[in-house]
């Protein structure tokens, strides 16, 4: 088995990546890290707040064997011990521990901090696990053993997602969207007050729209000569978050370079991923997109546990001529701590162990 260590294991993304690693064939935990609150205690007492209370967000329950983990502080961590890391923690601390730990250990991380590095890939699988190459110029210019492979925003993974397909067949020239996200995907700390979501709509994330109107273009870039070309088309965004656990869903707007009528969006869609699919990693789904008829889907509470929460679920297709001749619209939904953050990662690491590290799985 690959020994793997979660980093922020307390957070809500850490949480799920326990729950993505139960039973994985390939994977096993051996070692969990936090903040200095937390080390030195057993997993299940460093979930309780200063009031005892119990902050375990998943709805699966805690894995076996896990409650009695004792957590590491991740300063002090010593990234040698085991063969992957997955880090789930705040971008600041991220950038700090992230190229301590990448010195001798591949890192897959959540966090935004490398993102923006010429030297690194952020991969979504079924669209650009090519780019994978680009980790050799990150050690090459870092001396680094190991690597920093960080995973997508949490709201433009079903987004880009399912722009995968239009770009390919129709050619993309702009996009138009406005997010509709989950309280999940502000994390824990602070976190947000129920006095503020319930019953309410914030029309602002802080820095939320920076990275969505510049990450999609990325990572559906082309890798040339040891650097990523960005896809040329402009994305003007509009970030809310919403009074719902997980699940962030997405309304676009795409001007195409050629007629997209939706007939063949949704067969472009349907038929997106099979080659990446059929790979069969253990965290993949069956089908990357699914496109539903139903005008009243894709809902967070129905459709983001779709192919076990790393399905990206596309319905609303319908014309669309106020950006230019050639266009459409949509709504997409993915789970944003599954897809958009740990099991996604997980997917990651499982595709790096098995094609680029060449591991023995
Ligand atoms: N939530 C989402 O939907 C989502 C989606 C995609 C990406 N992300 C990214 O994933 C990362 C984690 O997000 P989250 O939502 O899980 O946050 P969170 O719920 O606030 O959890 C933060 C984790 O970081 C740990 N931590 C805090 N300070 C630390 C320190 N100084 N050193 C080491 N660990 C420390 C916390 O440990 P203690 O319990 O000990 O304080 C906790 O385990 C962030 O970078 C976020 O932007 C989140």
């Amino acid at each position: 088995m690959i020994r793997v260590a979660i980093i922020g294991a307390t957070g809500i993304v850490g949480q799920q990546f326990l729950v993505g690693l139960d039973g994985h064939p390939w994977f096993k935990v051996t070692k969990l890290a936090a903040s200095q609150r937390s080390a030195g205690k057993k997993y299940i007492d460093a979930l309780r707040d200063d009031a005892g209370s119990l902050k375990w967000w998943c709805p699966e329950p805690i894995p076996a064997g896990v409650a009695e983990m004792v957590v590491e502080d991740a300063e002090e961590f010593d990234p040698t011990q085991v063969d992957l890391i997955f880090s789930a923690v705040d971008t600041a601390i991220a950038k700090k521990l992230e190229p301590v730990y990448a010195k001798t250990t591949p890192v897959v991380s959540t966090a935004s901090a490398f993102r923006y590095e010429a030297d690194t890939p952020i991969l979504i699988g079924g669209v650009n696990m090519d780019h994978a190459q680009l980790i050799r110029v990150q050690q090459a210019n870092r001396g680094w053993k190991g690597f920093v492979v960080p995973k997508s925003n949490c709201t433009i993974s079903g987004l880009t997602v399912s722009l995968k397909p239009i770009l390919d067949t129709f050619g993309v020239r702009r996009v138009v969207m406005t997010s509709l996200q989950a309280m999940s995907g502000a994390g824990r700390t602070p976190g947000l007050s129920a006095m503020d979501m319930m019953e309410n709509v914030i029309p602002y994330i802080p820095g939320e729209e920076p990275k969505v109107e510049m990450e999609p273009q990325k990572i559906l870039g082309i890798l040339k000569n040891g650097a990523i070309e960005p896809a040329p088309f402009p994305i003007s965004a509009t970030c809310t978050r919403v009074p719902v656990l997980d699940g962030h869903l997405v309304c676009a707007t795409v001007e195409t370079e050629r007629e997209a009528t939706p007939e063949a969006v949704k067969k472009a869609m349907v038929e997106f991923g099979k080659d990446f699919a059929a790979l069969g990693l253990p965290s993949s789904p069956q089908h990357l997109i699914e496109v539903t008829d139903d005008p009243f889907r894709p809902q967070p509470r129905m459709d983001r546990e779709r192919g076990g929460g790393m399905t990206t679920t596309v319905g609303r297709i319908r014309p669309d001529t106020v950006l230019g001749p050639n266009g459409i619209r949509y709504v997409c939904l993915a789970h944003n701590t599954k897809l958009g953050a740990a099991k996604g990662a997980i997917q990651t690491g499982e595709y790096l162990a098995k094609y680029f590290l060449n591991w023995q799985v």
